[in-house]
């Protein structure tokens, strides 16, 4: 494969280790544009941010074919939403990710609960509301709690609640419902069985026919040691997973290749990263949810184990040949520890200056990738809830979580906070 440009949409951790993993291969690359990216992203060598929001269709296509870019790759979901995807290729551009149908399955979650349930893939019990008095009428008739509550549409993974009781589940009703704290995505809601068990986070690379799965990893999602308090996009994440390795042949019957054909049957098939979340219950596995995407922090941990050139992964997915790449892996294990700004997931302080980053990338196995950061007179500043990932691998899972560790130990900045609890209960 001859030198591409390639232009990574996207401004988060993700897309740094989207950025990360690229680079791993120089002699693959020619430039790197990142729409927007971060401080880190602006720092890298063979990189360039480009003032370009992730949502502005037409001025990416227009720098895509003015800069020569060989192949685009998408890393949130509101681009894949709004049809990134399918503009580009109706430019005739190269871009990795699904259209904005089969994008769907993460955009509405009422949308997956059904495909689900047609094709018979496992999945809590639900029913679907567009009117908050039939919701309330609907949980008034119900004698177990706690259920979940889901807004239909994108959220930046803040959409889904636990209620307790009827009268929490009541006022969060009114909450999605008729105060919108999500916006339009809570117009529609899913109200759902509450489902126990452990939670394994499951992307693979599909080129609409063929497709490979990545390493399993966990996601510790809330903000609280312990899994408690608030829901957040991800505090950290760990993986292999030994114990799911003897759940793969079931992942791929019951889960992966259902969902693959259930979106191909309706004529969405799906060319990207497909991340169902799912969980591990005393009835079998179960799918929480499904992304049209990789997952963040879940890749930043993922990018520390290939040992295949990410570009010849996506251009296989974009071409349809995955069939015939086989992906390598690292036999390492891998943490990422998320530091992130006080107050996160709720408003947080922005423009805190960082430091001890170096000392941090010192310690043997750890990189610390750049998720809300911006460069500015030479210092990293804060500039989003989630700041800082901080991986790291090591020969087994205590060494690379004892190195994370370590690492996030150095790094400061005023308000910084992480969970001390990552990788709990993941061996
Ligand atoms: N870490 C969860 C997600 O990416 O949706």
């Amino acid at each position: 494969m001859s030198p591409k440009t390639v232009l990574v949409i996207g401004s988060g951790g993700r897309e740094f280790a989207i950025v990360w993993m690229l680079l791993q291969y120089l002699g693959l690359i020619k430039k790197i544009y990142i729409a927007p990216g971060n401080g880190g992203t602006a720092n890298l060598s063979h990189c360039e941010n480009i003032n370009i929001k992730p949502s502005d269709k037409a001025a990416l296509i227009k720098f895509a074919k003015d800069h020569q870019v060989d192949i685009t790759i998408v890393g949130p979901e509101d681009p894949l939403g709004a049809g990134l995807v399918d503009d580009f290729q109706v430019a005739g551009l190269k871009i990795f990710g699904p259209t904005q149908a089969a994008a769907e399955i993460e955009l509405s979650k009422v949308f997956a609960k059904q495909l689900m349930a047609k094709y018979g893939i496992p999945t809590a019990p639900f029913e679907v509301f567009d009117d908050f008095v039939a919701a309330k009428r609907y949980l008034h008739q119900q004698t177990e709690f706690p259920l979940a509550m889901k807004a239909d549409g994108g959220a930046q993974g803040k959409g889904a609640h636990i209620v307790h009781d009827l009268d929490e589940a009541l006022a969060m009703v009114d909450k999605i419902m008729v105060d919108l704290i999500h916006g339009d995505a809570g117009k529609r809601i899913v109200i759902e069985k509450f489902l126990i068990g452990k939670e394994l986070s499951v992307m693979i690379i599909s080129d609409g026919t063929n497709y490979r799965i990545l390493p399993i990893t966990q996601d510790y999602k809330y903000a609280g040691e312990g899994d408690t308090g608030e829901m957040t996009g991800g505090m950290g994440t760990c993986g292999p997973l030994a114990w799911a390795e003897e759940l793969l042949d079931d992942i791929r019957s019951q889960i992966v290749e259902p969902l693959l054909n259930a979106l191909a049957s309706e004529g969405r098939p799906f060319v990207g990263c497909l991340y169902p979340g799912l969980m591990l219950t005393e009835d079998g596995l179960k799918v929480l949810e499904v992304n049209a995407r990789f997952g963040d922090p879940e890749m930043e941990s993922v990018a520390r184990l290939l040992k295949t050139p990410f570009l010849e992964i996506t251009a296989a997915g974009i071409e349809g040949h995955l069939g015939d790449l086989e992906i390598e892996w690292s036999d390492e294990y891998v943490t990422s520890i998320i530091i992130a700004s006080a107050g996160y997931p709720g408003a947080y302080n922005k423009g805190m200056v960082i430091t001890g980053l170096e000392h941090a990338e010192q310690i043997p196995g750890v990189v610390v990738m750049h998720a809300g950061t911006v460069l500015e007179d030479s210092q990293y500043k804060t500039s989003g809830g989630r700041v800082l990932v901080v991986t790291a691998i090591g020969k087994n899972m205590e060494e690379a979580l004892a190195r994370a560790k370590q690492a996030a130990e150095c790094i400061k900045f005023e308000g910084a906070w992480w969970r001390h609890d990552i990788g709990k209960n993941a061996a």
